[in-house]
């Protein structure tokens, strides 16, 4: 088998399709798909940002712990919704 063939057929066994719940997206993390709501403050879209290992929200810079959704920095109040 050539090496490409084994790249391949090694990323086709690491991505599983996820069903999400309710409003909630997935999000894949370090080869893990984790289920995030929208953010908590207007409803932006939840970026993962590796270089800080935290979710992100463009929109007005909210940030949120990666495992649990709490906030780390405003404007949102509120965490984020998680579901593993
Ligand atoms: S909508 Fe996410 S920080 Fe405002």
């Amino acid at each position: 088998m050539s090496k490409s063939k084994k790249n391949n057929s090694k990323k086709q066994s690491n991505s599983k399709k996820v069903k999400c719940k309710g409003n909630t997206k997935p999000l894949n993390i370090k080869n893990k798909t984790i289920c995030v709501g929208k953010c908590p403050h207007s409803g932006g879209p939840i970026v993962y940002d590796p270089q800080k290992d935290e979710l992100l929200c463009p929109w007005h810079g909210s940030r949120f712990d990666v495992k649990s959704g709490k906030v780390l920095k405003g404007p949102s109040v509120k965490n984020l919704q998680i579901i593993k």
